[in-house]
């Protein structure tokens, strides 16, 4: 019946229907794709999503922060992201007398809201730059192109934004460096924290919840960002005013259906869709394995700290939870790779493509090349995933490995004590932010293991000379010489001793550097890895790069009637997906609902736990049932969560979801567990975006937060 119905649809319609899979660029959704979008709902003309001239949906998206998206939904500046990624600025506000973090926060009006570190950043436009970029790396392959393409770039990005701080210029490579798109984003650096729910809402189910469906999560933050006077961007000043948009989003309260149109615009960080079954097999064998287990140890020795002292845990939280995200990202990645036989699908498409290739100089014997690179470099993944997770995963070791820039400085011929002078006041600004963040408890263990575990899991080889040697002499038969070693580190260092720093800070030496135990350990690793491996990681990178490159150029002319809907990886440029609200099945027999309510909520509180408690207000709303106005007429609940078959990844996060009119539905956050190997290879049964409910948000904020005044300033669409 299906098929019969599929085929008819064809008969009669030129349009080519397409699954969900892709993250377009919205100045380019090309005929086809907006074709497409039209007829799966949407009811917007392309000039209401990307206009250079008139104000359009664009312009209400944000990068937030270094990695995340956020949306203007007021004229009045006022921004909607995720919980997780204010999460930072949140836990920088707190402190142990008014922990926001924990107890959440709504300030009462402007004037109570609270200055951050953050900026912003509005796309003003972009420009295809790939004449140019492909003229200055003419036939160059290798280094020379990666140098040529960077001195390229840097001459683009100087023409546009120069050392104007209020602007910044990006060069993104579209297709594997196949197209180049320069972008040109206005930063504003004054943007103020509006509010938060508590933690235990806005964290609800923390990492045993994380990339899972059903999800009960309310993760949502509010900040605002200000201008001048004149509208423009500007450091924080007490005169500055709320940015007024060239356009915002309309907040719906109607709620939603299974099957209902959605729309995602946002900033999504980074796939590799035509990565090669080689990457995939690198992946699965040892790079994710690798990283999750010393991420793992290190979650354990931080989370211990964390729960026994408040202090620590606003200390350490934020760098915890960033840790914690991608530990059981690439732990379930793996597992959906091996499960979907990604390696194997890989393989199929690589196998025609070489048949295809056969007898064309450029193409044929791209895989075989691919073959001989990734054998070259995977006896060192290890050491590099080692050294990046677990040895530089001490927060000690990894903050005195800036030492080497200052001893570089100590070295250089141009040495006048004037620099000097400036190079140490700089060295001892960064030691006291290090210390800020430092909890030696945990960190100390974390080194001690992650010595451990470099010595077990590396080649003896490879290890640095002399260095363990070194260790084992630190203990004594009976003690764990791991250990002893790492407590003599922290003993000794001068980062942690006062009187210490400051005798090297008036009269700083290199040998008095080299003779920090700390700094001796970040120095043998790093050396050892600069002289040995990074060299070869450089030309396998860069070797892949080329081969990559050919390989896109090659499936377009494989497939010419595909180019107008092919989709570029994600590089964290703007980009739109759209799809719609809609169950699925995770596996045989079992189907999940396209929401999530209060009662399912209510379901998993466990008072007092770690996760999974609520704040005693919350449940009072709930036994009440005071919905106010934000009630699903359907679920006769609050509807906390939905999914969506949009393309998303990390980066989206905080993405405002559209309806077919554009205004906002939710705010995506997560991706499901089943779809975790969707940076490699898109499945479009499985794949679901995770979304707060817009309706829930301002339950939180009107009810929970009693912050109405912020729902006042929305425009309700009902
Ligand atoms: N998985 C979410 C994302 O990457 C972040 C969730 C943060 N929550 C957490 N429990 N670590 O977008």
């Amino acid at each position: 019946m299906k098929k019969l119905l599929l085929s008819f649809t064809l008969a009669v319609s030129v349009l080519q229907s397409f699954a969900d899979e892709g993250m377009w660029i919205p100045m380019l959704l090309g005929k086809q794709v907006y074709a497409d979008m039209v007829k799966k709902g949407l009811k917007l003309k392309p000039e209401q999503l990307y206009s250079v001239n008139k104000a359009s949906i664009k312009d209400a998206i944000i990068i937030f922060g270094g990695g995340c998206t956020g949306e203007i939904v007021s004229n009045q500046g006022l921004i909607f992201t995720n919980h997780h990624c204010g999460y930072d600025a949140i836990a920088t506000a707190s402190s142990v007398e008014n922990n926001y973090l924990r107890d959440g926060f709504w300030a009462a009006d402007k004037a109570k809201e609270i200055p951050t570190q953050l900026t912003v950043k509005f796309l003003d436009r972009i420009e295809d730059v790939t004449d140019r970029m492909l003229k200055a790396a003419g036939n160059t392959t290798g280094e020379a192109r990666t140098k040529a393409l960077a001195a390229e770039t840097k001459k683009i990005t100087d023409e546009v934004a120069g050392t104007n701080e209020f602007k910044n210029a990006v060069v993104a490579s579209m297709f594997k460096g196949n197209q180049y798109f320069l972008y040109v984003y206005d930063v504003f650096k004054d943007v103020r924290f509006v509010g938060t729910p508590p933690e235990s809402i806005g964290k609800f189910g923390g990492d045993t919840d994380n990339w899972e469906w059903p999800r009960h999560t309310g993760d949502f933050s509010v900040f605002r960002v200000y201008s001048s006077k004149d509208g423009k961007p500007a450091a924080y000043s007490k005169e500055n005013v709320p940015y007024k948009p060239k356009h915002f989003l309309p907040v719906s309260v109607k709620g939603i259906k299974d099957g209902d149109f959605a729309m995602i615009f946002g900033y999504p960080g980074g796939t590799n869709r035509y990565e090669t079954s080689f990457g995939v097999k690198l992946k699965t064998d040892i790079e994710n394995p690798t990283l999750v287990k010393l991420r793992d140890m290190r979650l354990k020795y931080m989370l211990a700290e964390m729960q026994k002292d408040p202090a620590v845990k606003l200390k350490l939280a934020s760098n915890y939870a960033s840790i914690a995200n991608y530990w059981k990202f690439f732990d379930g990645e793996s597992k959906q790779l091996i499960k979907y036989d990604v390696f194997g699908q890989k393989q199929k498409q690589e196998a025609a493509f070489t048949a295809w290739a056969k007898g064309k100089p450029d193409y044929e014997n791209i895989f075989a090349d691919y073959e001989k690179n990734y054998a070259a470099w995977r006896p060192y993944a290890k050491y590099r995933q080692h050294l990046n997770e677990g040895i530089l995963g001490s927060p000690l070791v990894r903050y005195v490995s800036s030492w080497r820039a200052v001893r570089q400085r100590l070295m250089a011929k141009d040495f006048n004590p004037e620099a000097i002078k400036k190079l140490m006041e700089q060295a001892t600004e960064a030691r006291k932010q290090f210390l800020a963040d430092e909890n030696k408890k945990s960190d100390q263990q974390i080194l001690a293991q992650a010595l451990s575990m470099f010595s077990a899991d590396v080649p003896a080889e490879q290890h640095p000379a002399g260095f363990f040697a070194k260790v084992l002499a630190a203990g004594s038969i009976d003690e764990n010489p791991f250990k002893q070693f790492a407590a003599q580190v922290f003993e000794n260092t001068m980062a942690f001793d006062d009187a210490k720093w400051n005798a090297f800070a008036a009269k700083p030496t290199v040998d008095a550097l080299q003779n920090d135990p700390a700094f001796a350990v970040a120095d043998a690793f790093i050396n050892q890895y600069n002289n040995n491996y990074a060299p070869k990681f450089a030309a396998f990178a860069e070797k892949n790069n080329d081969l990559g490159r050919m390989y896109l150029k090659g499936i377009m002319e494989m497939n010419p009637e595909k180019v107008n809907t092919m989709y570029p990886d994600a590089n964290f440029t703007m980009r739109t997906s759209y799809g719609k609200v809609q169950s699925y099945q995770p596996k045989d027999a079992v189907k999940y609902d396209f929401v999530c309510t209060l009662d399912g909520l209510m379901a998993k509180y466990v008072p007092g736990d770690y996760e999974f408690d609520l704040p005693a207000k919350f449940v009072e709303l709930y036994k009440a049932k005071d919905f106010g106005s934000y009630a699903d007429a359907a679920k006769n609940d609050i509807v906390v969560s939905f999914i969506t078959s949009n393309d998303i990844t990390g980066g989206n996060s905080g993405s405002p979801v559209l309806n077919a009119k554009g205004e906002l539905i939710g705010l995506a956050f997560d991706g499901n567990y089943e779809a975790l190997s969707h940076k490699l290879a898109f499945d479009k049964d499985l794949n679901r975006t995770i979304n707060v409910d817009v309706r829930y948000v301002l339950w939180c904020i009107e009810k929970l937060g009693g912050a109405k005044h912020i729902v006042d300033e929305l425009q309700l669409a009902k």
